[in-house]
């Protein structure tokens, strides 16, 4: 459901993300900037490396504050997380946005039982809320990302539950305070096959019953084109396309978006195909070319691209591409 008047969830203005702690500094996010409507699923997808991560943790203000810089603008829900204190932040992180993570075990304490973990989210961001109030919610969030038995996985640890169950439960411990915003981050990256689309689905019905604004990082497109409604495909800590789903499927327009359809075909279409089948490797974050980033393995490759950026270039409203070759790239479809 997009809700075009309405104001967007998210509002990213040319973002960059910097680290600074090593000898070299490492550019990861290099002026991205997105829009996430209400009640839209944006799937973010792109090599290993490619700043998915980074752009997505930077929304919950996650770096490391001395050993990275954040430029550009960040507004989430109309606020501004950028100026948020770190009282503001505290309450903004699992009440406004919360997220998901690959490894449930990295989000999931040890010590505690889930429901445990579940109840304590719950009173920590809302006063006045009782023990029996907490037990009911979390029990009503095990209901609702369909746990089995929840009643009794509510006293189960994290390591007792089987990968599709735990993540499962990192879902309900995500949703445990009402956010606006899910951000999950290659959510069934480390599941079996069939587990991974059981989450997928369930990911897509939450979205809809509560609408959720969901940013979903992932490099298996297939995942991507199964919950997404807008796909954004990010190069080297830049977005290098941004479409609809079927924009992007049936008329892609940068090289690297073909590529990365292309090395999807080879797995003939299968769920979980990697995108990391395409020849070279990506720059140097520590040292960008000032060019296209993707000029070192595009076969379109030249002079311009290589000393200049590429601007985006757009077909249809929120469909555009940043590229010096766009009409060779589509008439390289027919
Ligand atoms: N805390 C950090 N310190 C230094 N470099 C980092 C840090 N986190 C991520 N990076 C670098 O930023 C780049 C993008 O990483 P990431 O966003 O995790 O990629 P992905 O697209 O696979 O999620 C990588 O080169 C990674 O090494
Ligand atoms: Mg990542």
């Amino acid at each position: 459901m997009k809700t075009g008047k309405q104001e967007p969830m998210v509002v990213l203005k040319n973002l960059s993300v910097t680290f600074t702690g090593g000898k070299k500094q490492v550019k990861a996010v290099s002026g991205v900037s997105l829009e996430l409507q209400r009640g839209e699923v944006l799937a973010l997808i792109g090599e290993s490396g490619s700043g998915k991560s980074v752009t997505m943790r930077s929304l919950l203000r996650l770096h490391p504050e001395k050993r990275s810089r954040i430029e550009g603008q960040m507004q989430v829900g109309g606020r501004d997380v950028l100026a948020m204190s770190a009282r503001e932040l505290a309450d903004y992180r699992g009440k406004v946005a919360s997220m998901i993570f690959q490894e449930p075990l990295l989000a999931l304490d040890p010590v505690y039982t889930v429901g445990a973990q579940i109840k304590e989210a719950i009173r920590r961001h809302e006063g006045g809320v009782s023990e029996a109030q907490a037990q009911a919610r979390a029990l009503a969030l095990f209901e609702r990302v369909r746990i089995p038995s929840p009643e009794r996985r509510l006293d189960a640890y994290a390591h007792e539950m089987s990968g599709g169950m735990r993540q499962r439960a990192m879902i309900a411990l995500a949703l445990a305070c009402r956010p606006q915003l899910l951000l999950a981050d290659e959510p069934t990256t480390a599941l079996d096959a069939t587990v991974q689309i059981q989450v997928l689905l369930l990911l897509r019905e939450l979205q809809r019953e509560l609408g959720l604004s969901v940013l979903f990082v992932t490099h298996d497109i297939g995942a991507a084109v199964e919950v997404a409604d807008r796909i954004a495909v990010m190069y080297a800590g830049r977005i290098v396309e941004e479409g609809s789903v079927r924009e992007i499927m049936r008329a892609p327009r940068h090289p690297y978006t073909l590529a990365l359809l292309k090395s999807r075909a080879h797995g003939a279409l299968a769920k979980g195909a990697r995108l990391d089948t395409i020849a070279g490797s990506p720059p140097d974050l520590a040292n960008l070319p000032p060019g296209c980033a993707f000029a070192d393995r595009c076969a379109r490759a030249n002079e311009t691209c290589r000393r200049m950026q590429p601007e985006p270039v757009v077909f249809s409203v929120g469909h555009l591409a940043r590229c010096h070759h766009i009409e060779t790239a589509s008439t390289a479809l027919a």
